[in-house]
């Protein structure tokens, strides 16, 4: 990577946890907390098997770390079962009847789930699952909306030891048939439908369109969320509900190997194809039982709400696993923040007297476009914790975060973290360490977060460089799904030993992490990873184009939109029909999330003399500055000339 990592920002302000707050905290102080994170750095075995302790386990594990580079192994030869640990490990005592599930849907419908419904819920649906010949270690997609029935078949999967792979609803048929064709996967549980901004997603169709030719798949489970009418192919597919009237609730959980997958999320890289993030079980379960405990600093009365769709690696461990392995209330939404009007969330959280509330940058800026006074129609004292996750949170984002939503009263944790790392690394822990607005602050536990320069020396305060973690951690990924090699290059290869984390980053002189966002060739749209060669490969398999080159150019609302320079082939013609037609193609082929904000048509498109697009010189045009910079080893200055020229 040739271009530097830069960071201008200088933010003076600081804010010490409250008192009020530190009085009923888990960790009191910065004392306290470095003290903590020393035992965890030089006796990680024992801080985590501290930790681990906390859970149920089948049989303990003989050691707690097995490390043999790039290879983890976590609590080694011990066996659980993540459904034991979300749920009948709370229905001993009055936990059992407290809500698990706190669910609003986008039109307005809800329901409550105590933990005991929810076991018995879970328990039926596994039994559909062993209904259907869906064994352990099967890969089985999951393809619905933010309803309780997406936590209800994680947990079933998790119950017999099949492998989940939540696949987002926004993305299309096509990345479907990718992800089932990369993990051999057996089933997929769908909806007919789902809810956004009053439009029915087709959920099911997009199931038939992916399966449509033939795929792995045996067994598609139906469950009927939006009524609209939907295709049932005999001998494929089944109903949720009719299904349910063939069992019981009597399901023995399958304690599984500690080292068993748990889950495989596809994430995007820098290359044209998706990976398979593959996680396991003990080790994932720890880590986020441990983070959601310490950052969102819970008590047993707490309303917490993770605004996080399912389909992503949020909605997974601080949806789904990390409230309920802590016992705690998790609410969730199924639709947008401004549906019907631009107030939902502040509605919700008035309704439901939510205390912790954790969302993105990316709704916190849309919010402030709309205007406080939608905020100040409700009454959000219950509030007491804030939580930011998914991008850089500029600081003015940050304070309005405070004064507005926290009234002011309430820590804000600002916390880094990757599909790839399961849980949260880098975070305020709101009782001890004193936040400061755009910085993720320090490393949580055991997470051993440095920045280097080129060649993997720490540079000193201040001055930017790559974000990597030198030891391994407990909910770190364990591979790239059927793909060991990549994942020993992607992530420990470039500084042996050590895992790149392909953000760019720097620390100030109290230590701080300030991150500055991807280095790599993945853009960060609204909180959304999208590889830019996926969409380069998704424009170039359009019969009109030659080749292609996306870049991301900063907006104010979505962190980063998506700019696509695009040649064409010699006979084709542009036109302002055809823009609408490659943006749909990428639709198709990716997902709506995925479609460029802008293309640009070019004659060619500017390189090296040795064939690189170069993009750097592209991200100047697309943001509108006048390319600086280096361009010796441009091919074609004119080249150059005619991009900028296009405005
Ligand atoms: C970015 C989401 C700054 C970062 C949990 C990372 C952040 C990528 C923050 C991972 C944050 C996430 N501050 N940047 N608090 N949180 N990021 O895999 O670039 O969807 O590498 O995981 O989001 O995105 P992913």
């Amino acid at each position: 990577m040739a271009e530097n990592i830069e960071s201008h920002l200088v933010e003076k302000r600081v804010f010490k946890p409250a008192k009020g707050f530190v009085k009923g905290a888990r960790v009191k102080s910065l004392e306290q907390y470095r003290r903590m994170y020393r035992e965890s750095i030089t006796r990680p075995d024992k801080f985590w098997a501290r930790e681990a302790g906390e859970l149920v386990w089948e049989r303990r594990w003989k050691s707690v770390l097995k490390w043999k580079v790039p290879f983890a192994q976590w609590f080694a030869g011990g066996k659980l079962n993540v459904s034991v640990n979300c749920l009948d490990r709370h229905l001993g005592g009055p936990t059992r009847n407290k809500a698990a599930i706190l669910w609003e849907g986008e039109p307005g419908d809800k329901r409550a789930l105590t933990f005991q419904q929810l076991h018995r819920d879970v328990c039926r649906f596994a039994n559909v699952l062993k209904r259907n010949k869906i064994r352990k270690g099967d890969r089985v997609i999951i393809y619905l909306p933010t309803i309780p029935e997406a936590a209800i078949a994680m947990l079933a999967c998790t119950r017999i030891g099949a492998v989940h792979s939540v696949v987002f609803g926004g993305f299309s048929a096509d990345s479907i048939r990718d992800r089932i064709a990369d993990c051999g996967a057996v089933a997929v549980i769908t909806a007919d439908g789902g809810y956004r901004r009053g439009a029915i997603v087709p959920l099911k169709k997009n199931v038939d369109d992916a399966l449509h030719g033939g795929t792995s798949i045996k067994r598609v489970i139906v469950f009927r969320r939006a009524g609209n009418d939907i295709h049932i192919e005999e001998g494929r597919d089944v109903w949720w509900h009719r299904e349910l009237e063939y069992v019981d609730a009597h399901c023995p959980a399958v304690a599984v190997d500690s080292e068993h997958p748990l889950y495989i999320l596809y994430t995007s890289g820098s290359t044209g194809k998706p990976k398979g993030i593959l996680h396991t079980t003990g080790g994932y379960l720890v880590g986020i039982y441990s983070t959601m405990k310490y950052v969102f600093d819970l008590r047993d009365e707490d309303v917490y709400w993770c605004t996080a769709d399912i389909g992503w690696v949020t909605g997974h461990s601080y949806v789904v696993y990390g409230p309920l392995a802590n016992g705690t209330t998790t609410l969730m939404y199924e639709g947008a923040p401004n549906w019907p009007e631009p107030d939902r969330f502040w509605r919700i959280i008035e309704e439901y007297g939510v205390n912790i509330l954790y969302t993105a940058p990316t709704a916190i800026r849309a919010f402030i476009r709309w205007g406080d006074q939608w905020l100040k129609k409700h009454d959000l004292s219950s509030l007491r914790l804030l939580g930011s996750v998914g991008e850089p949170i500029n600081p003015e984002a940050w304070m309005w975060y405070r004064d507005k939503v926290g009234g002011g009263r309430c820590p804000i944790v600002d916390t880094w973290w990757q599909t790839e790392t399961g849980a949260i690394m880098i975070t305020p822990l709101p009782g001890a360490i004193p936040t400061k607005p755009g910085s993720a602050t320090l490393p949580f536990f055991g997470v051993d977060a440095a920045v280097v320069d080129e060649k993997g020396n720490e540079v000193s305060a201040n001055v930017g460089g790559r974000l990597i973690i030198r030891q391994p951690w407990p909910s770190m990924l364990r591979s790239i799904y059927g793909d060991k090699e990549r994942y020993k290059k992607q992530y420990w290869s470039e500084f042996k030993g050590r895992y790149l984390t392909g953000d760019g980053a720097r620390r100030d002189k109290d230590g701080y992490f300030w991150i500055v966002g991807r280095i790599d060739d993945v853009l960060n749209v609204a909180g959304h990873r999208l590889g830019t060669s996926e969409i380069e490969s998704a424009l170039v398999s359009h019969p009109s184009v030659a080749e292609a080159a996306v870049v991301g150019r900063p907006d104010e609302l979505k962190g980063q939109s998506v700019v696509a320079f695009v040649t064409v082939k010699g006979s084709v013609t542009v036109s302002t029909s055809l823009k609408t037609e490659l943006r749909e193609h990428v639709g198709i082929h990716i997902g709506a999330i995925a479609k460029p904000d802008e293309i640009r048509f070019a004659e060619a498109l500017p390189k090296t003399r040795s064939g690189k697009i170069m993009r750097r010189l592209l991200k100047e045009v697309a943001s509108g500055k006048t390319v600086t910079g280096d361009t010796t080893t441009l091919e074609d200055l004119s080249v150059l000339a005619k991009l900028s020229a296009e405005e």
